[in-house]
């Protein structure tokens, strides 16, 4: 099939199952163009806690279509490719982060959303970097926190909550990939850009940014600012959505570490495709299944996190 083809099997699909397709800011350009809705992760859980479609397609990670079907259980929740995973999600195993809240008895535990949905089942609350400030503001300042599983996120919040929250040791790989000296260059090259970066960054990134946001707030800021040139660094899917409701403005990506290429790509995101979001939808595979023991205790924290949100 060609690609008008695709687009017509899979709205033809989706209208006859009644199905939602849900796609994440990082997906590549046309899955973002032919969602019904398209965000970033607090939108997505938004969305899959209040659809009434039958059928829920996660464009996006794994534990994007786990929290759909956490919100969501009677409803059939699939994702283009199982194979999507999450390297921050990787660097936090359950039994090793169970160990860790153990230890530390009278802590509340924060999770960021990208965790598998055992590491939620051991959480008092869940965030995303939509939120995360708020919520966490939400606890009395002497509160005894532990935050996972990104250390990054982590850092940031403690810098601008005041807080020294026991934080986990893990990272995403695509934010902790920017290369701060090609970034040093960019900024000599393009000295009326501002650089956004995501706070999944380094702090080496971070401490050289002119605003630092979730992938929706630094969408949200480049619509409201008057300057005309961005420096990007997150992961170059945002920029679809960018320069779409910004035509006169420029973006440029950040580039990564270790490759010649001009932008930073999740791999995992990029797995899914347009033939294997129709195949997806044709076969109704591959489906997203949750132990209810586990369903049951991680639906409480995701819950607090959309009531405080
Ligand atoms: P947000 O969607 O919260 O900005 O998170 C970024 C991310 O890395 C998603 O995997
Ligand atoms: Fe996970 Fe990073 Fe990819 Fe987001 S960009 S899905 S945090 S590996």
């Amino acid at each position: 099939m060609d690609k008008t083809q695709l687009i017509a099997a899979i709205n033809k699909l989706k209208k006859e199952k009644n199905a939602v397709i849900l796609a994440h800011y990082y997906q590549m350009d046309d899955i973002q163009d032919i969602a019904d809705y398209k965000g970033d992760s607090l939108a997505l859980s938004q969305w899959a806690a209040k659809t009434d479609a039958d059928i829920i397609v996660l464009c996006g990670v794994h534990f994007m279509g786990e929290t759909a079907k956490i919100l969501s259980p009677n409803k059939k929740v699939l994702v283009p490719d199982m194979n999507a995973g999450c390297s921050l999600a990787n660097s936090c195993p359950a039994d090793k982060f169970e160990a860790f809240t153990k230890a530390h008895p009278d802590h509340t535990v924060i999770s960021y959303i990208n965790t598998t949905a055992a590491v939620k089942a051991l959480t008092d609350v869940v965030v995303t970097s939509t939120n995360a400030k708020k919520i966490v503001d939400s606890f009395p300042k002497d509160a005894k926190i532990i935050f996972g599983p990104d250390r990054n996120l982590g850092n940031y919040i403690n810098s601008i909550t005041g807080r020294s929250m026991l934080l986990w040791d893990g990272a995403c790989h695509v934010h902790e990939q920017f290369s701060v000296e090609k970034l040093v260059k960019l900024k000599e090259e393009h000295p009326d850009s501002l650089l956004i970066a995501h706070p999944e960054c380094k702090k080496t990134v971070l401490i050289m940014a002119d605003f630092i946001g979730s992938t929706q707030a630094l969408l949200n800021y480049t619509t409201t600012s008057n300057k005309q040139s961005f420096l990007v660094a997150t992961e170059s899917g945002i920029l679809h959505e960018m320069q779409k409701q910004n035509p006169n403005k420029e973006f440029i990506p950040v580039p990564p570490n270790d490759s010649t290429c001009a932008c930073n790509e999740c791999n995992f995101m990029r797995l899914n495709t347009m033939e294997k979001l129709y195949q997806c939808l044709l076969t109704e595979t591959p489906e997203i299944l949750i132990d209810e023991e586990i369903r049951v205790k991680a639906v409480k924290p995701i819950l607090r996190m959309l009531e405080m949100s």
